[in-house]
């Protein structure tokens, strides 16, 4: 009897940190109803505590995203993955199993990746890609505007503050969307090469439509990485450096990884609404409790040099950068 009750309590405590160990799921549809302010409350829980969340019933359709998903592969299978077996990475994990070392790659990503913006040039050949792809990133950055409002509305700020510095202040609209479409391919060696090295994001605000069942990314929180669990059709949400600068440091840019893995191919999907290169990014005054602030005042083209060199560095070092130029 003593020892059955033990190991209920046992496995009640296990159950429960696995619990807390998930990153938060929230329902976005209710923020629209009679739930809304319990919705906002959880929101900013996971923007202080986590720094990442997964958003269901994010209003964009399954019908689009399925369209994402098919021709995402398709060009990967069709234009890129010729490339990536002769790319450095592949080469370089080559000459490294056949000098027999088992010295890890620091300085690889096992990735494939490319970006889409308003004005580079798309890929072409791929039915459908362009034409998907423009869709999908229309109805995502009107998502990104709406959790910015929140974000906004959560620390107290004037409604529409942060899009605004993110826009420079000024009357156009300027602020940058990006989106990189990345695979993570098979690994024959995934303990020799990061699938992506840990780093925390530049910008603002990323939406990520990641791989319904292949896992990889993770995240840090409390000292231990947590895995992102892949939830179908979700969209997750993190917040970059430039919103930890703005917020004061209360929403974290939060350090994250992708493991490669012998097999499946990770596909994912990361959109960002960052700042224009223009624009001044400062804590927000509402927000400023101390003269003492940690945090700097720069032009968003400063920060973004210093991180081309210092992205797998600890952001600290990168905030200390900018203030000193
Ligand atoms: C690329 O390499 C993988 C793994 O060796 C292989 O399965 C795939 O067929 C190759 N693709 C092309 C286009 O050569």
């Amino acid at each position: 009897m003593h020892t059955l009750s033990l190991s209920h309590l046992l496995f009640c405590f296990v159950l429960f940190l696995l619990q807390i160990m998930e990153i938060p799921v929230i329902d976005f549809s209710k923020l629209n109803g009679e739930e809304r302010a319990k919705t906002l409350a959880e929101i900013a829980v996971a923007c202080e505590d986590w720094g990442f969340f997964q958003l269901v019933n994010h209003g964009i359709t399954e019908e689009v995203l399925e369209r994402v998903k098919k021709v995402c592969s398709e060009h990967y299978e069709l234009e890129r993955e010729d490339d990536f077996n002769n790319s450095k990475p592949v080469k370089t994990l080559n000459d490294l199993v056949e000098k027999n070392s088992a010295e890890k790659l620091e300085s690889l990503d096992w990735e494939d990746v490319f970006l889409l913006t308003d004005d580079n040039e798309w890929p072409s050949k791929t039915p459908g890609f362009k034409e998907t792809m423009a869709k999908y990133r229309s109805e995502l950055k009107k998502l990104a505007s709406k959790l910015m409002e929140i974000m906004d509305e959560n620390l107290g700020l004037p409604k529409g503050y942060i899009n605004k510095a993110f826009n420079g202040g000024g009357a156009a609209e300027n602020a940058f969307f990006g989106t990189k479409v990345s695979h993570y391919p098979p690994c024959p060696h995934p303990e020799l090469v990061n699938g992506l090295r840990a780093h925390t994001d530049a910008g603002g605000v990323i939406l990520l439509f990641q791989d319904d069942e292949v896992g990889g990314l993770q995240v840090l929180k409390d000292g231990q990485w947590i895995e992102v669990q892949p939830l179908a059709n979700a969209i997750v949400i993190n917040t970059g450096d430039q919103i930890e600068v703005v917020s004061h440091g209360k929403y974290k840019s939060v350090l994250h990884r992708v493991k490669a893995t012998v097999d499946g191919n990770r596909r994912s999907i990361a959109s960002f609404y960052n700042p224009s290169l223009k624009a001044t990014i400062a804590p927000a005054l509402h927000l400023i409790q101390n003269i003492n602030q940690a945090y700097p005042k720069f032009v968003f083209e400063d920060y973004m040099s210093v991180y081309a060199d210092q992205k797998f560095l600890p952001k600290e070092a990168r905030f200390q950068a900018v203030k000193a130029t």
